[in-house]
C-alpha cells in the first residue's frame, strides 16, 4: 500500500458525489469512478476528479487499489461487495448493506474471513456534538438511560408525481423509508445510549397506492415502539411524507440526571435538560477530534463523510478508530428492519436477534 490510499468508486450519482469530496478531502487518490453505463462513466471521471476514465466495475477492480466504495442502489450492493472483496480490496459499503439480514450477514463473514476493512456510512455518529452526547452518556454524567425516543422525517416522496428508485422493491429492497432512514435513527440511538434496540412493536403505511404507473409494494412511513435489552423503552417514527420536514433526524436519549436532544438540521449545538436548567452544549466547546474548525463556522453532513473515511482509512493503515461503523453495524440495521417489517406484517412484538458475528460481540 502507498502512502496515499488509492480509491474507486462504483456509482456517481448523490453519494457517489459526496464520497469523491471525502476521499480528496482525506489525503487520498480517486482512482476511477464508475457508474451505470461507459457515458456517464465517462462524465464521472472528470466531474469528480478521477485519475482516468474507466468504464466497467471489472475494471476498476483490477487497478491498483486499496478500497472500493460502493454508492449505488440498495440491491447491488451485495454483489458489489462479493466481487470488491473477491478481488482482495477493503470496502465501504453505503447504506443499507444488502436488503435482507441473510445478505448482510454472509457480507459481514466474507469481509472476516477475508480479513478486509469493510465500513457502512452511519455517517450522523461523526458529528462532534453526538460524540459528546455518547461521551456523557458512557462517562456516566446523564445518569442510566431511561428513554430513547425520536423521528427520521422528510418530504421527498410526499405526493403522488414523486418518484425515485428506492420505490421499487427490486431496487430498493423490500423496506423503503425505514430502511432508508430508519436505520440511521437507530444506529445514532444505540450508538450514544449503548443500549440495544431488543424487540419492537411496529406499523408501517403506504399513503401513495402508485407511482409512476406501477403499484407500491414499499413503506412511505413506520412507526415503532421498542424495549431495549438494558431496561429502557422508546418509539421512533420514520417518514417520507411529512411535508416541511427535509432531514429532520431527531433522537433524544433521556437518562436519570439528563436528557440529551440532537437534531440533525441544527447539528452545532446538543441541547442538555436539566431538573433545574436547560442548556446548548456549542459544537467546539467540548474536545473532539471531529472539530475541524472554530465554532461558529458550521460543520455539516460533508464534514461527517469526510471524517468517516478518513477513520475508514486510518483502519486500513492499521489503526482502530473508536466508533468506526463496520459490516456488523449494517447486519445490525438489516436485523432491525427486518424484525420491523415482521412486526407490521404479523401485528405483534418482535424480538430482533443479537447479533453473533462482527465488532459488537468482540467489543
Ligand atoms: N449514508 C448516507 O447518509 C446516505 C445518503 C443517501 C444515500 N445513501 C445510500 O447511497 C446509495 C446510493 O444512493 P444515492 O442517493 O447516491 O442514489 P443516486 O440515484 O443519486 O445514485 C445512484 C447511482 O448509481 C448508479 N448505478 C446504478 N446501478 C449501478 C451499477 N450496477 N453499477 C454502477 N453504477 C450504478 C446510477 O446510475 C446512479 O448514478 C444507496 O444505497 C443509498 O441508500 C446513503
Amino acid at each position: 500500500m502507498t502512502d496515499r490510499i488509492r480509491a474507486g468508486i462504483v456509482g456517481v450519482g448523490f453519494m457517489g458525489t459526496v464520497h469523491s469530496r471525502a476521499i480528496q478531502r482525506c489525503g487520498g487518490v480517486l482512482v476511477g469512478a464508475v457508474g451505470s453505463t461507459p457515458t456517464k462513466s465517462w462524465e464521472a471521471t472528470g466531474r469528480l476528479g478521477a485519475e482516468r476514465p474507466m468504464e466497467t466495475v471489472e475494471e476498476l477492480l483490477a487497478a491498483d487499489l486499496d478500497v472500493v466504495h460502493i454508492c449505488t442502489p440498495n440491491a447491488s450492493h451485495a454483489p458489489l461487495v462479493r466481487a470488491a472483496i473477491a478481488a482482495g480490496k477493503h470496502v465501504i459499503c453505503e447504506k443499507p448493506l444488502a436488503v435482507s439480514r441473510a445478505e448482510a450477514e454472509e457480507l459481514v463473514a466474507l469481509a472476516a474471513e477475508a480479513g478486509v476493512t469493510a465500513t457502512v456510512p452511519f455517517v450522523y455518529r461523526f458529528y462532534p456534538t453526538v460524540r459528546e452526547a455518547r461521551n456523557r452518556v458512557v462517562a456516566g454524567t446523564s445518569g442510566a438511560v431511561r428513554l430513547l425516543h425520536g423521528s427520521y422525517l422528510q418530504d421527498w416522496l410526499a405526493e403522488e408525481t414523486d418518484d425515485n428508485w428506492r420505490v421499487d422493491a427490486a431496487t430498493g429492497g423490500p423496506s423503503r423509508a425505514f430502511a432508508d432512514i430508519g436505520v440511521h435513527w437507530c444506529d445514532l440511538a444505540e450508538f450514544v445510549s449503548g443500549h440495544r434496540i431488543a424487540a419492537v412493536a411496529a406499523q408501517t403505511m403506504t399513503a401513495v397506492p402508485r407511482r409512476g404507473g406501477r403499484p407500491v409494494e414499499t413503506e412511505d412511513a413506520a412507526v415503532v415502539v421498542f424495549r431495549t435489552d438494558r431496561g429502557a423503552v422508546g418509539n421512533v417514527t420514520i417518514s417520507q411524507i411529512t411535508p416541511g420536514r427535509k432531514n429532520r433526524l431527531w433522537v433524544s436519549v433521556d437518562g436519570e440526571a439528563e436528557s440529551l436532544s440532537f437534531d440533525q438540521e441544527s447539528p452545532e449545538t446538543l441541547w442538555i435538560g436539566g431538573r433545574e436548567m436547560n442548556r446548548q452544549l456549542l459544537r467546539g466547546t467540548a474536545e473532539s477530534r471531529y472539530v475541524t474548525v472554530p465554532a461558529g463556522h458550521p460543520q455539516g453532513y460533508q464534514d461527517c463523510f469526510d471524517a468517516f473515511v478518513a477513520d475508514t482509512y486510518a483502519a486500513i493503515r492499521g489503526e482502530t478508530p473508536d466508533g468506526l461503523p463496520t459490516f456488523a453495524d449494517g447486519l445490525r440495521a438489516a436485523t432491525v428492519t427486518e424484525a420491523v417489517l415482521e412486526s407490521a406484517r404479523t401485528n405483534a412484538w418482535v424480538e430482533v436477534p443479537a447479533l453473533t458475528v462482527g465488532s459488537e460481540v468482540a467489543a
